[in-house]
């Protein structure tokens, strides 16, 4: 394929020298004209391991070429790869200008080539920013004149050649047939999975991805500062943890969905914070898990009370489904909360049983919601009766069943995800999806 790729910084720079290292023909722009002409020798602007090599052979087999000249790069090739800068403005937001500018002088090449030309936009944007380009490119080019993906980039630096040729997957944003193809063709010789999905998906799945490896190093740190204040060496509790691959580094708990809760997770995090008290560390991040857990209990109240109805159904009380457990459920505290505000709630859970509770179980319910007995009901037909909404807390077959089979007139408030795929009715909502 012809490619011309706009931005020849770390990732245009790699992708182009790969591409023709694959045996496309590719084309660099930049605005920097000292970087063009380094790169049109075949020399590399950034230091990069293997990257000099496919540099000089991609120029030398005459697969590489670089320019300042946007126009004639896009009239010359196929496909244009946007990769310049989305730098952060004072209050973090990206500055998408270069985006933009590009697609601006991309579409007017379009225009004076007089054929159709694949856009893909692979600098990490927000979501919404591929359709607006696409918008933005079809007023000055015409409809049917261009096809636009996103492809978010997950190399490294420092391994950037290796991570482009093992991605973890290739994502496509995108609801251009011919565009997915292109986009396919181009990496025709990549490994991996290849996912196509919206482009507002794709875009954000970038943002996801870097703050997930955020959240992780301050998570190692911050176990590391514990460790330490209890001479434990925190890179063997890490190593230890990371092997479990069943809960630990896995998609369990990965799910977005209602507030973790149990006989554990609270008190055993509780635990290791009042350590941190103890000994004067700061854990700022791990301090922070009570409270955005409790908002998520927050945000589920307020929206069954923006309803506005009185009569409400919850199926699932324990802190999740198969267990009677109750201690610590956050769904405890969210029926205190509805019935201080005055609604009728009527409580469906398959397992529990007011007579078999019992221990600390049975003082932690009495304690935190003494009439809970009469709320609870034995069948669902029971918590349906005259309900105007049906909240689901537990992620159960059977709640999936009931749920699909309720009037139009019921609404359905799901915490937790209970269907894979959202039924499409204005009763359903979900809490945070
Ligand atoms: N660096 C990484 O490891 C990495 C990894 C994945 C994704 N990304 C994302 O990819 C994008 C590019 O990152 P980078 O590190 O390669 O950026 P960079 O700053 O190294 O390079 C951007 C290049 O774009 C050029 N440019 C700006 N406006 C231009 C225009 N109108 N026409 C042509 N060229 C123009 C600049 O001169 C510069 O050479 C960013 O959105 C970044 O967040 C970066």
């Amino acid at each position: 394929m012809k490619i011309s790729i706009f931005g020849l910084g770390y990732v245009g720079v790699v992708t182009a020298a790969c591409l023709a290292r694959d045996g496309h023909h590719v084309v660099g722009v930049d605005l920097n004209p000292d970087k063009v002409s380094l790169i049109a020798r075949g020399e590399s602007p950034i230091i990069e391991p293997g990257l000099k090599e496919l540099l000089q052979y991609g120029v030398q087999s005459n697969r590489i070429e670089a320019t300042v000249d946007a126009e004639a790069a896009v009239i010359n090739s196929d496909m244009s790869l946007i990769s310049v800068g989305t730098p952060p403005m004072e209050r973090g937001e990206p500055d998408l200008s270069y985006v933009i500018s590009v697609c601006k002088d991309i579409a007017l090449a379009i225009k004076k080539k007089g054929s159709s030309h694949v856009v893909m936009i692979r600098s990490t944007v927000p979501p919404g920013t591929l359709k607006r380009c696409q918008e933005l490119m079809e007023d000055v080019c015409g409809q049917d004149s261009v096809h636009v993906a996103f492809n978010p980039e997950f190399l490294r630096e420092g391994s950037a050649i290796r991570d482009y040729d093992c991605p973890p997957y290739t994502i496509i944003g995108t609801e251009s047939a011919i565009a997915e193809q292109a986009v396919r063709d181009l990496y025709a010789k990549v490994e991996g999975k290849v996912m196509v999905v919206e482009p507002e998906v794709a875009e954000m799945v970038k943002y996801v991805a870097n703050t997930w490896h955020a959240t992780k190093v301050s998570f190692a740190n911050e176990i590391g500062r514990l460790a330490k204040a209890f001479n434990v060496d925190g890179r063997e509790i890490m190593n230890i943890i990371v092997q479990d691959e069943k809960l630990n580094v896995s998609p369990v708990y990965m799910r977005p969905g209602f507030a973790y809760g149990g006989s554990c997770l609270p008190k055993d995090l509780g635990a290791l914070l009042y350590f941190a008290r103890a000994k004067d560390l700061f854990v700022p991040m791990l301090n922070a898990l009570p409270a955005t857990n409790n908002l998520q209990i927050d945000l589920a109240a307020r929206k069954i009370l923006g309803y506005g109805v009185k009569k409400i159904a919850i199926f699932g009380l324990a802190f999740k489904a198969n267990t009677d457990d109750l201690r610590e459920s956050p769904t405890v505290p969210l029926v205190k909360r509805l019935l201080g505000e005055g609604c009728e709630v009527k409580i469906y859970d398959p397992a529990v049983n007011e007579t078999q509770l019992m221990g600390t179980n049975l003082t932690y319910i009495q304690q935190h919601l003494p009439h809970f007995a009469n709320l609870l009901v034995t069948n669902p037909e029971e918590a349906l009766a005259d309900s105007d909404l049906v909240v689901a807390t537990h992620r159960t077959p059977e709640f999936q069943q009931l749920l699909q089979q309720l009037p139009e007139t019921t609404k359905i408030f799901d915490l937790v995800g209970v269907f894979d795929h959202a039924p499409a009715v204005p009763q359903y909502e979900g809490l945070a999806w």
